[in-house]
């Protein structure tokens, strides 16, 4: 592996800080935090007025001295002050006690897979303005990849797709390690803004960005199931007139809407298999993809894949949060690492 396991033993806590949520994990303790990477401020002040759910609520509805702020932004820590301040209200006064009393404090975080030194850098520095003292890098495919149970140590080929919001990542990973792997900029939000650009066009509707989520849910079934709905009514304001109107969205039209974003990670999964070596292809016809990340949840996304690759795809039981279970499972040395010693003569 990548990182050493005897390191991420010694950490204290864990964060998968994502462009849609953030994540703890205390050791210990579990899974402690799970909320939108979401705060809300007031620019007249510059108080924090909300974080997480709350915040995420206020999105779109704030009078002009509040702004909802994302400190994550594509994968990666754009502003690490309201990002420390994000997880500081996130965790609660009663965790960072417990923290602090740590001697020294030791975190481990995920960075996405081609993440550059500076995004690196950053959620270093979001960490230990928190505290920590050392901090530990995890790729976010190993993590999810330990997570959802694949057996990454063993000399066989298991493939990854970790469907975020801000990005999908694809590997092919053997022995602990990446064999191949590659990050398209397309995921959830992208989803979204097509679905919001859909009917924009089609219907000169302008969609409230809380009204994204429901109307993808009512895309629930794959598309050939009998219980999908043929149409969804949906509220927005009329482009031209600013009045509110609804109008019947064809659940099928949005659905073929969200499939041209949804292309370039086919073009991903293409790519990754070709440069992976012939055994651990052969491996992968019968083992099939891992899908995890909240937008694997996306309706008939997995169906998609199934007749594209023309292989086993599975969705991991708690796809959202397997990058941070994974790093999880590694602080609390449920991994056992596999020894490459030289043999002995
Ligand atoms: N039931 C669902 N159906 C469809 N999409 C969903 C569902 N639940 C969550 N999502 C989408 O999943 C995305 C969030 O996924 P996830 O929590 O893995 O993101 P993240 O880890 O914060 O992002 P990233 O890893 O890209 O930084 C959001 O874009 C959300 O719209
Ligand atoms: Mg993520």
């Amino acid at each position: 592996m990548t990182v050493s396991l005897d390191q991420l033993r010694r950490c204290h806590f864990a964060v998968d800080l994502g462009a849609a949520r953030t994540r703890v994990y205390v050791k210990g303790s579990g899974l402690v935090v799970d909320q939108p990477s979401a705060a809300a401020v007031n620019t007249r002040t510059g108080s924090l007025i909300a974080v997480g759910e709350l915040a995420e609520k206020m999105t779109g509805r704030t009078p002009s001295y509040i702004r909802v702020m994302r400190p994550v932004s594509g994968g990666t820590v754009v502003d690490i002050e309201m990002a420390q301040r994000m997880l500081r209200h996130l965790l609660g006064e009663k965790l960072r006690r417990t923290l602090r009393r740590k001697p020294r404090l030791r975190a481990a975080a995920c960075t996405p897979h081609d993440a550059d030194p500076l995004a690196q850098r950053a959620a270093v520095e979001t960490l230990v303005g928190l505290g920590a003292r050392r901090v530990e890098l995890v790729d976010t495919l190993v993590a999810a990849a330990v997570g959802c149970g694949l057996p990454v140590e063993q000399p066989e080929a298991s493939m990854i797709m970790v469907c975020g919001a801000a990005a999908t990542q694809i590997a092919v990973l053997s022995l602990g390690n990446i064999v191949t792997a590659e990050r398209i900029p397309v995921g959830g939000e992208a989803v979204d803004h097509a679905i919001v650009q859909h009917l924009r066009h089609e219907h000169a509707l302008m969609l409230p960005s809380q009204s994204v989520r429901p109307l993808r849910l009512a895309l629930s079934g794959n598309g050939t199931a009998p219980d999908t709905l043929a149409a969804t009514e949906i509220l927005g304001r009329d482009v031209a007139t600013g009045l509110a109107r609804s109008v019947k969205v064809d659940t099928a039209a949005v659905r073929e809407a969200i499939e041209t974003p949804l292309t370039a990670v086919l073009d991903g999964i293409g790519k990754v298999l070709r440069d992976c070596p012939p055994d651990l292809v052969a491996d992968l016809a019968d083992r099939g993809i891992m899908m995890v990340g909240g937008s694997a949840l996306l309706p008939g996304l997995d169906q998609m894949l199934r007749q594209w690759t023309g292989m086993p795809v599975r969705i991991a039981e708690r796809p959202d949060v397997c990058a941070v279970l994974g790093l999880g499972a590694m602080l609390e040395g449920k991994i056992k690492p596999l020894t490459l010693n030289p043999l002995a003569a």
